[in-house]
């Protein structure tokens, strides 16, 4: 059998994208375990514990009460009720249920969004360093991704002037992520009206809102998004969450959004020539996520606050490592804008992110990910989404690789 296919078979637009740079590095790392390499992982965008126990019971009672079929493509009834509620307990939002949505994953709902808003040439305003889907889901469905470079020194977050100079008569959304991926930046209430009070001047722009992390705050941080900072943009904001990270459910794959209705339906119409919906026990566990016992999440924040002061600490001590101290998320992006040009134990030079990552993982056995897969070089992401000593071990061999370099 030919390993072939036949030519003009693929669709062009996959060639206007990229595999998922974290998705490779994770498999290249399992890769070297496989072969008998003592490897540890930072490159995974996932919680490290199990979901909670009251989640799985509610996942178990669903499937023994037969809730086993296709549900409403826009979502079961009582999960958008459930989310009509948290937008509003949570958020001071209104989002009546109607105008609320769940796609499987978070990502789907950006996808779905996008899809079903992009016109050839629309443009929209990606903040980079940036989730490394946004510009190839744009990019697929026929838009033009603006990157609009942040800077380590102003926290990597988009400033108003950044922002102003970005937006022409084409741009169609702005995607706003906080806290961020990669670098767990957020924005207080102050800095997010600067930024809202840009928005209000361009009628045209929307809002995609990317809150997965909303939950995962430090030292007090409270957070704001970005219709509740600014009502008057509600009428053209998305504003998207899930329970992936929030409840470790990354497998169960539920996101969901509130928007104004007529983006709803645009929505429900694609998805039910799509995947029709989210899974109905997913569904009905994401009900419970919601509705039930909040009290983990405080615990998840004080154990990821712990480790994101472990590992700051550690790789502020690596030579020529500068890392900030986020207060969101489970990243760290450290700049190692002063170890470029060095050389490697491998007799190898240090000429970008990505070769430091691939000498990194190569000599010491520590998977991160280049800055460059998210758009911003020199830097790498550490996810400290995994245990203490791990870290710690991790975080030596960083200082040990970094300490080597000539
Ligand atoms: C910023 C951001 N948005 C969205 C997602 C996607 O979430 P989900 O797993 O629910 O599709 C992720 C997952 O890594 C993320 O980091």
């Amino acid at each position: 059998m030919s390993d072939k296919l036949p030519p003009n078979f693929l669709a062009e637009s996959l060639n206007r994208i990229q595999p998922s740079p974290t998705i490779a590095i994770t498999g290249k790392a399992r890769d070297l375990k496989a072969a008998g390499r003592d490897v540890i992982g930072l490159a995974a965008g996932e919680p490290d514990f199990d979901t909670p126990d009251n989640i799985k019971e509610a996942a178990i009672a669903a499937i023994r009460s037969g809730q086993t079929k296709y549900t409403a493509v826009e979502g079961i009834p009582e999960l958008r009720a459930a989310i009509s509620a948290k937008f509003k307990r949570e958020n001071g939002l209104d989002y009546a249920p109607a105008q609320t949505f769940v796609a499987p994953g978070g990502k789907m709902i950006i996808y779905t969004a996008l899809m079903a808003t992009l016109n050839p040439g629309d443009e929209v305003i990606v903040p980079a360093p940036y989730w490394v889907s946004y510009p190839d889901i744009v990019l697929l469905g026929g838009g033009k991704p603006v990157i609009v470079e942040t800077k380590i020194e102003d926290g990597f977050r988009l400033t108003p002037e950044a922002l102003e100079r970005a937006i022409t008569p084409r741009t169609k959304w702005l995607i706003f992520n906080q806290p961020g991926n990669p670098t767990g930046a957020c924005y207080t209430l102050e800095r997010l009206r600067a930024l809202t009070e840009v928005l209000l001047r361009h009628p045209q722009v929307w809002v995609l809102t990317d809150d997965m992390y909303e939950h995962l705050v430090f030292g007090g941080f409270k957070f704001h998004t970005v219709a509740q900072a600014e009502p008057r943009l509600y009428d053209r904001t998305l504003t998207m969450n899930g329970v992936s990270k929030a409840y470790a459910m990354t497998g169960w794959r539920i996101g969901y959004c509130g928007a104004p209705e007529p983006l709803i339906r645009a929505m429900a119409k694609l998805q039910s020539q799509s995947v029709s919906g989210a899974s109905s026990i997913s569904q009905w566990a994401s009900v419970e996520a919601l509705s039930g016992p909040q009290d983990f999440i405080p615990r998840f924040q004080t154990i990821f606050e712990e480790r994101r002061d472990l590992v700051v600490s550690m790789l502020n001590q690596a030579r020529g490592i500068e890392c900030p101290t986020p207060r969101g998320a489970f990243y760290v992006y450290p700049s190692i804008r002063k170890l470029i040009g060095g050389r490697a134990p491998s007799g190898r030079t240090i000429a970008t992110d990505e070769d430091f990552a691939r000498e990194l993982l190569e000599s010491e056995g520590a998977a991160v990910v280049h800055g460059a897969a998210f758009g911003l070089s020199p830097f790498f992401r550490v996810s400290y989404a995994t245990s203490n000593a791990l870290l710690e071990e991790a975080c030596r061999r960083i200082q040990r690789f970094c300490g080597d370099l000539r």
